[in-house]
């Protein structure tokens, strides 16, 4: 059926550590025809109950579960939250699949529109995942053991063992070196180029124990990182991030290896920068070239309630990234 989209949810009251890993939010499997995939934090929301087991849920569903269960910031959370529910949701029934395809989310709104959920290549999945492969080889969402073992090398050579910024930022070179080397369709442009790098602040972030307060440095220890990234299960007695976090020292991790945006054009090691790509220097680009080059590809000529639905959720995408200056907000649909 519609939906009219009902907006955000309203941050959480209390913003501080506590234990989330609770009696009341036990893991549990999935079962068969539950649906996980590329993002280790919401698949661990939807095993332990934050999250609906089916693994679809609606935006406002994930910004709670995102904010109670990892305490990630309201504006990072709406951020993420709209801007994959915009390419890879279904706008008219308001429900995204956190994996693949599926017709739980209802009935496809018509081509070009994919939504295909996050595993969608491309529009907001990226390539140079930390422990999920390019897209190019196949599968882009599954827990990669190979690539896990080379996040373990990097946290015991950077890291002492512990997956901390500077691991963060060696492991972010290494995986778009290997890209760049292996991968004759690496893309590093549009939202990925900044997803990337704030994925990687993630792990020690907000799958650190909230109870831990130096945590860019004490770092993410091995054995719950593997229950977090490949079983999405929450360590024993979990407790979240002590404030709202958006993941920190992004920065510092784009400035141990700076970057600019762009791709293999012709195979492996032909890595050209794309000079029409936003980077961390035109956030306002990075806005109007998400909307103009992949929102409004998706859906060119919207009618009725869907097109109603993209104005509103682009409103939601455009509060939730806070004040960026001289950054107008597009209207490609007009206004209600
Ligand atoms: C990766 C979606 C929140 C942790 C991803 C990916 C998607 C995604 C599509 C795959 C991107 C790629 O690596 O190619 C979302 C959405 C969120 C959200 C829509 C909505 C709020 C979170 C939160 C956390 C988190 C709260 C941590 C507590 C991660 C990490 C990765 C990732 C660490 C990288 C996995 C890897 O590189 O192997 N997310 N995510 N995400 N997500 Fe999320
Ligand atoms: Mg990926």
């Amino acid at each position: 059926p519609a939906v009219l989209p009902p907006g955000p949810p309203p941050p959480l009251t209390f913003s501080g550590a506590k234990l989330v890993n609770d009696k009341a939010h036990p893991y549990k499997a999935p079962r068969p025809g539950d649906i996980r995939g590329p993002c280790p934090g919401l698949n661990t929301l939807a095993n332990h109950g934050y999250l609906p087991s089916s693994g679809v849920a609606t935006p406002a569903q994930i910004i709670t579960a995102t904010q109670e269960g990892f305490n990630f910031a309201p504006g990072a959370a709406r951020f993420a939250t709209y801007s994959a529910h915009l390419v890879d949701g279904n706008l008219v029934t308001d429900l995204l699949s956190i994996g693949g395809k599926t017709a739980k989310t209802g009935p496809d709104t018509g081509a070009p529109a994919i939504i295909g959920g996050l595993n969608t290549h491309s529009v907001f999945e990226g390539d140079a995942s930390m422990t999920r492969a390019d897209f190019h080889w196949g599968d882009n969402h599954s827990f990669n053991q190979t690539q896990f073992d080379l996040f373990v090398e990097y946290s015991n050579k950077y890291g002492g063992g512990f997956y901390n910024l500077t691991v963060a930022a060696e492991l972010r070179h290494r995986r778009i070196q290997d890209g760049i080397a292996t991968n004759p369709e690496f893309d590093l442009t549009a939202i990925r180029f900044f997803t990337a790098f704030g994925e990687s602040s993630f792990p020690y972030s907000m799958f650190v124990d909230g109870r831990i307060t130096e945590r860019a440095t004490a770092g993410l220890d091995m054995t719950n990182a593997t229950l977090i990234f490949r079983d999405g299960k929450y360590p024993k007695d979990f407790w979240r991030a002590p404030e709202p976090t958006a993941g920190f020292g992004i920065i510092d991790i784009f400035n141990a290896h700076p970057i600019k945006p762009g791709r293999n054009e012709n195979g492996v090691n032909t890595y050209t920068v794309d000079p029409d790509a936003a980077d961390f220097s035109t956030p306002c680009k990075r806005y109007t070239d998400f909307l103009s080059k992949t929102v409004v590809k998706l859906y060119p000529n919207p009618t009725g309630v869907l097109r109603r639905n993209l104005i509103l959720n682009l409103g939601f995408l455009y509060d939730a990234q806070g004040v960026i200056p001289d950054c107008p907000q597009v209207f490609p649909y007009g206004q209600l």
